[in-house]
């Protein structure tokens, strides 16, 4: 809030007529409304008094809340006047009284509060004689709240001076009493400006009112303000100007008319600010040309155009600039100035700028060149006074480009690639020209970097001069001239030597024009070459033995290869690779073929053809010697050249690889498994049957024998009979007394026998063969594959008897320490001339089997494992009960057991035992158990049958709980339990 001390002078205030007489005290006139939190004055006034012209003020407040009750506030000049509640904003100045005259004053209430409203009372003390008149006066103050809101979007504007702003102001209020409201603008030149204009406002009596330095504006229409709608007030300037630059606000106030009849405002509100930023101004530049497409001789015209406004008060200098060099100027006084190097084409009148107004400036060339080629610019210069030399501001123009073409220009040539002995053909086109033209054909090697050959010349009349090497028709043919198109003269020259027909090649156009001759060259690169490629390619890359294959050796050229004499030469270097090729056999133009020496054989079976420009190389038969890679080599004589001398190209093809590989083999022999029973001294045969092969195959057939059991046993080799039956022994078959009795037989075309003569036990085991396929292909033998048969097992039995192996525990457990019994019983009738043998073996099934003990015929005990002989003990209860007790079971005699009974009989009195009979038992394995406290653990126990396998959510908690009872097991050994 704020006060107008002039809405208080009280000097129109007083009552007429009370000057005089008694003594009268008046308050400002009440009801009045003030709004919470703002700054009020009350006025207050004696007249009629007798004694000091200064006279002294009290000022009480009746609350509503107690109408009778005096509450003292302020006095002039009592200072224990103001009751507690008041003293501390009196101390604080927050309520004071200003003297005015010395028979007036005003009651300041710095901030309105809602309690300080009531009946306020104006007391004067008494200073006159007599007691006459009135001493006080009393008038109501209300408190209202601050209604009051003004606002605008605070913004940050930029404009161009001339440019229309518009800025608006919302302002409401919401008083029960009646108040009317005013609306201003006002401006600050800068952010700090205490002291801000006034642009215009809109009063309480919806009077408009310019600030002073608006006026002009104001009176123009440029500045306005109008209510638009119920709460917003705009503000719209026509024309921003620079002096507008900075920040603008709006203000709003409220006003309400007091009792006296005037008005006061009990609020203003001001809003956030708007900056402004005025730009001045523009100027541009613009370039333009009338003519986009020049030829020489032409006429150039740029203009350029200044962009401002009020370009007619304002003084410019204008620049012509070609690629940034200045051409010409017109200073701000019109006055030309040609850069030097032009003035000499200005004099002849071939240049020509000038000034048409304010804004247009012309450049002119007459006659344009290739020189005048490039980019124009102009520039703009604005200066304050025509004689000024520094610049307000520069402006320059775009670029415009100016490619003025040659009156007669010329291209040359259209095939740079030649290939010797094709025509070259120059073309040469020339554009633009309008009288008629000479034109040189001219030629510069490259190898022979001298002056340039002439070629051709033709005159304006279309007569052809040949160069002194172009001439003679039998080199290259006979020159001639082609004339396409008006503007295209295309010179032939039929038939190109070699290379050196490469280089530069170009040609000159002259034409003659006002007067004037124009010469334009163009040219181009040739390259003549003697294109020559070889490409060599097969339809097969792996060949069986005994077939054919070709390899096609393709030559492509740049040119007809019918023409050219060529010759083929094939090479091949054999694999595994030796690093170099060997020339097979070559062809030459004239058809003689040359064998070459390294590899004869190819003669015979190796056929050459042609066909068109492919070379073919069939070779039959196709045997393991022509596996390799070979490689075609082409050359090429020049065309026209005779007789022939050097070649003019060579060249050699890519490598192709060639494999021979065997016909598939089909062997396939039978791999069933059988058995065959003999007995002592008997002759017996092991089959082995080819179940199919190629027919006119050959076999080469191994016999083998697997004397153990076991799967891994090494097989022992027997013999071998090869594809032309030459026998081969193994090592421990190689003695005579073997070899006489293992023979090998081939019963039929696809059946052969192992024969076994006089078999002994000791021949017992496991027989096989493998069959070998052979076939002879073209220069050899070849193994296409081989097959192994199912094998056939040996045994002698004793007649009616078998060999029965049990032992103590079902499950094959023995706790350690503890001793087993392994039963091995012979069942069957007994001869008593008849001696038994019995041998006991452990082993694993994949490690060796060995011997444990052996009761020998003559009763003898025999203990190969020394170690072992403490724990051992062999019982014989009956004659065919061979029971071996194992005693202190340990960790270590877990494994694999079978037994082995023999039967020997003596020949005759006196004579050797010999071995009549062999039985072997089954087998059984030994299983350790840790001792342990097996308490509580009883049961049936098997936990290899833990279902681990199992997946999914209910395999995991089967293998959680066998876990669980694994480990019980582990704590249980010994123990029965099924988990
Ligand atoms: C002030 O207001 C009260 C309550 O309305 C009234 O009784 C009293 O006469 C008023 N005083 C003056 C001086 O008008």
């Amino acid at each position: 809030g704020s006060y107008t001390p002039a809405n208080t002078a009280c000097a129109d205030c007083l009552p007429a007529g009370l000057s005089t007489g008694q003594r009268v005290v008046t308050v400002q006139k009440g009801p009045l409304y003030r709004v919470r939190g703002s700054h009020i004055t009350l006025w207050c006034k004696v007249s009629g008094y007798q004694g000091p012209a200064e006279q002294n003020f009290q000022w009480s407040i009746y609350l509503p809340s107690a109408p009778e009750r005096e509450v003292q506030i302020v006095s002039t000049v009592d200072p224990s006047f103001p009751y507690a509640i008041y003293t501390q904003r009196v101390r604080s100045r927050g309520i004071y009284v200003e003297r005015v005259q010395g028979d007036a004053v005003l009651l300041h209430i710095t901030e309105l509060q809602d309690r300080d409203a009531g009946e306020y009372e104006c007391h004067t003390p008494n200073t006159d004689e007599r007691y006459f008149g009135s001493y006080s006066a009393k008038m109501n103050l209300s408190v209202i709240a601050d209604t009051l809101s003004a606002s605008m979007a605070p913004q940050v504007l930029t404009h161009t001076e001339g440019d229309a702003v518009e800025l608006t102001c919302e302002v409401s209020k919401s008083t029960a009493q009646h108040t009317h409201l005013s609306v201003g603008w006002y401006h600050l030149q800068e952010a700090g400006d205490r002291r801000a204009e006034e642009v215009l406002t809109l009063s309480k009596d919806f009077v408009l009112r310019p600030g002073p330095s608006y006026v002009q504006r104001f009176l123009a229409g440029d500045v306005r303000l109008n209510k638009v709608g119920n709460t917003t007030y705009k503000l719209s300037l026509g024309g921003v100007e620079l002096s507008d630059r900075g920040q603008l606000y709006c203000e709003a106030a409220e006003w309400i008319e007091d009792p006296d009849e005037t008005w006061k405002d009990i609020s203003r509100k001001q809003t956030a600010r708007t900056s402004l930023a005025v730009m001045s101004r523009d100027l541009s530049m613009d370039i333009t040309a009338a003519e986009s497409s020049l030829s020489e001789g032409d006429t150039l015209q740029l203009n350029c155009t200044v962009g401002a406004q009020k370009s007619s008060s304002r003084h410019f200098q204008v620049l012509w600039l070609l690629n940034g060099m200045e051409v010409a100027r017109v200073d701000p006084h019109g006055i030309l100035i040609w850069e030097e190097e032009y003035e000499e084409r200005a004099k002849l009148g071939h240049l020509r700028a000038f000034k048409q107004s304010n804004t247009v400036y012309v450049l002119t060339i007459y006659e344009v060149g290739l020189k005048d080629n490039g980019t124009y610019h102009c520039s703009v210069s604005e200066v304050n006074t025509p004689g000024d030399f520094h610049s307000i501001q520069t402006k320059l123009s775009s670029g415009i480009q100016v490619n003025c073409k040659p009156l007669a220009q010329s291209l040359c040539n259209n095939t740079p690639q030649v290939t010797a002995g094709d025509a070259l053909v120059l073309l040469c086109e020339v554009q633009g020209a309008t009288s008629p033209v000479s034109v040189q054909w001219w030629h510069l090697p490259p190898q022979h970097p001298g002056p340039r050959v002439l070629v051709a010349t033709m005159e304006r009349d279309g007569t052809l001069s040949l160069g002194d090497a172009y001439r003679d028709s039998g080199t290259r043919g006979s020159l001639r001239l082609e004339k396409a198109s008006s503007g295209a003269f295309t010179l032939v020259i039929p038939n190109t030597l070699d290379e050196g027909d490469s280089g530069r090649y170009g040609c000159k156009v002259t034409e003659w024009s006002r007067g004037r001759s124009w010469t334009e060259e163009g040219e181009t690169a040739v390259t003549v070459s003697l294109g020559l490629h070889a490409t060599l390619t097969s339809r097969i890359a792996t060949v069986k033995y005994g077939q054919s294959f070709e390899l096609v050796c393709q030559v492509s050229a740049s040119y007809t290869l019918e023409e050219v004499p060529a010759s083929v030469g094939w090479l091949f270097q054999p694999s595994p690779p030796t690093g170099h090729y060997h020339e097979l056999v070559r062809v030459f133009p004239s058809g003689t073929v040359a064998w070459g020496a390294a590899q004869p054989r190819f003669q015979g079976k190796a056929q050459l053809t042609k066909a068109a420009t492919s070379f073919r190389l069939s070779i039959h038969n196709a045997a393991a010697a022509d596996e390799g890679t070979y490689q075609c080599e082409v050359e090429v004589w020049r065309k026209n050249t005779r007789p022939l001398g050097q070649p003019a190209a060579t060249t050699r093809s890519n490598a192709v690889g060639i494999k021979l590989v065997l016909p598939e083999s089909k062997l396939r022999v039978a791999t069933k498994e059988s058995s065959v029973e003999t007995v002592s001294g008997a002759d017996t045969a092991i089959e082995c049957r080819i179940m199919f092969a190629q027919n006119n195959s050959q076999f080469a057939i191994t016999w083998y024998l697997l004397p153990s059991p076991l799967a891994d046993a090494t097989p022992l080799q027997i013999l071998r009979a090869n594809y032309s039956s030459i026998l081969e022994y193994g090592a421990e078959f190689s003695s005579p007394a073997q070899k006489s009795r293992f023979l090998s037989q081939r019963v039929s075309s696809n059946v052969f026998w192992l024969r076994i003569l006089s078999a002994n036990p000791g021949d017992q085991g496991r027989y096989y063969c493998v069959v070998e396929e052979w076939l002879w292909l073209v220069d050899g033998w070849y193994k296409l594959g081989e097959g192994a048969s199912g094998s056939t097992m040996l045994e002698f039995k004793l007649p009616g008897k078998q060999v029965v192996f049990s032992h103590i525990g079902a499950a094959g457990e023995v706790r350690e320490g503890e001793e087993v019994t392994l039963h091995c019983l012979l069942r069957g009738a007994h001869l008593p001339a008849t001696h038994l043998s019995a041998t006991w073996f452990r082993g694993e099934e994949s490690r060796r089997v060995r011997p444990l003990l052996t009761l020998h015929h003559d009763g003898a005990i025999e203990y190969p494992v020394e170690s072992l002989a403490r724990r051992l003990h062999l019982r014989r209860p009956t004659t065919g009960d061979f029971s071996l007790t194992l005693r202190s079971v340990e960790e270590g005699d877990a494994g694999v057991y079978h037994c082995q009974v023999q039967e020997w009989q003596q020949q005759s009195k006196g004579k050797d035992w010999a071995l009549q009979a062999l039985a072997r038992s089954g087998y059984t394995r030994l299983t350790t158990i840790p001792p342990g406290n097996a308490a509580g653990c009883e049961g049936q126990l098997t936990p290899h049958r833990f279902p681990l396998s199992h997946t999914g959510m209910g395999g995991r908690i089967m293998a959680a709980l066998c876990w669980q009872c694994w480990l019980q097991w582990q704590d249980c050994r010994g123990a029965r339990r099924t988990c």
